[in-house]
């Protein structure tokens, strides 16, 4: 008898609908061994045989994201892990670990799924992140790190370690020192706002991303969904309050809540945290 589709399956499936859509030849149906799965264009599924809930999980959170058209440009996806108060880390920056094991491996998937992953010179100094798939079977995106002022020590494992080729954003007339054969440096102009994020998406456009994710940190993510620039956030939230500390986003005050974003939200358990995935295109009431 076939056993059920499980976690390994569904995310090889994943993976491959990812590469796919991406190569523009993607039919809307997997056929694998005696599976068969029909994906239609927003993400939803049917399978032939039963999924465990797991499984089921996986494709349900992940074939949306994988499905969307990215033949017009890249699609941008954000992820933040917050605290119930809406904290990514303590003010003098320690955020390990604010949200558990299972919401680690969603990350590294996000990471799995993507060409290239954005995060700003705060987090690099501060968590000395790798941002390479390890929890995971997948591929290592380009890591970009976004340092105007090139204040990120070149001590920092990004810069050191050759595990994935990796881009040094920084400002039109600074003199990085280029540390590595694996990093390469880019110099965009800054406007007042800092370096527009358009301007980010155009380069990794032109170098052929067509999955873009930001990881962080807030600052970062804030200046990406200011500039309507992202297509989903996933915003992560521990059952935590650390009552002080860094902000998840930030943006410029509203005086009335009718002003609020309110996208399009699915929402699922990841261990003890919520995962709350936001459609930034589409508004609740769509
Ligand atoms: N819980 C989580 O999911 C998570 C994820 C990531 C990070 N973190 C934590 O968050 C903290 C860092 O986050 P953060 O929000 O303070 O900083 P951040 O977003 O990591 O970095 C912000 C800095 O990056 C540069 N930058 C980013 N976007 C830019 C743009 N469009 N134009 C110009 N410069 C840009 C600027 O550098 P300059 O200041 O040099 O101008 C900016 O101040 C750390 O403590 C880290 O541990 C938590």
């Amino acid at each position: 008898m076939t056993p059920d589709i499980d976690t390994a399956l569904a995310w090889r499936w994943i993976r491959r609908i990812a590469d796919e859509v991406g190569e523009n030849r993607f039919t809307g149906i997997v056929a694998d061994g005696g599976y068969r799965l029909e994906i239609d264009a927003r993400g939803g599924w049917r399978a032939s045989y039963p999924a465990a809930a797991d499984a089921a999980q996986l494709l349900t959170i992940w074939l949306p994201w994988c499905v969307a058209d990215v033949s017009a440009g890249p699609r941008v996806i954000a992820q933040l892990g917050q605290s119930l108060d809406g904290r990514i880390a303590t003010a003098s920056g320690a955020s390990h670990y604010v949200t558990g094991r299972a919401s680690l491996v969603h990350l590294h998937r996000l990471r799995a799924l993507v060409d290239a992953v954005v995060v700003g010179a705060g987090t690099v100094d501060a968590d000395d992140p790798q941002l390479t798939v390890r929890h995971v079977e997948g591929r290592n995106p380009l890591r970009v790190v976004l340092d105007p002022q090139a204040r990120v020590p070149p001590s920092r494992r990004v810069f050191r370690e050759p595990a994935a080729p990796t881009w040094h954003l920084v400002a039109e007339g600074t003199a990085p020192a280029v540390p590595a054969e694996h990093v390469s440096c880019h110099r965009l102009p800054v406007e007042d706002a800092g370096i527009a994020p358009q301007q980010v998406i155009a380069l990794l456009a032109a170098q052929g991303c067509r999955r873009i994710l930001v990881e962080g940190g807030g600052v970062t993510i804030s200046r990406f969904l200011q500039a309507e620039c992202l297509d989903r956030l996933h915003s992560v939230v521990a059952p935590m309050i650390i009552g002080s500390g860094r902000p998840a986003v930030i943006l410029p005050e509203i005086d009335t809540l009718d002003r609020a974003l309110r996208p399009a939200c699915r929402q699922f358990a990841l261990g003890e945290d919520r995962l709350f995935d936001l459609d930034l295109r589409r508004s609740a009431d769509a």
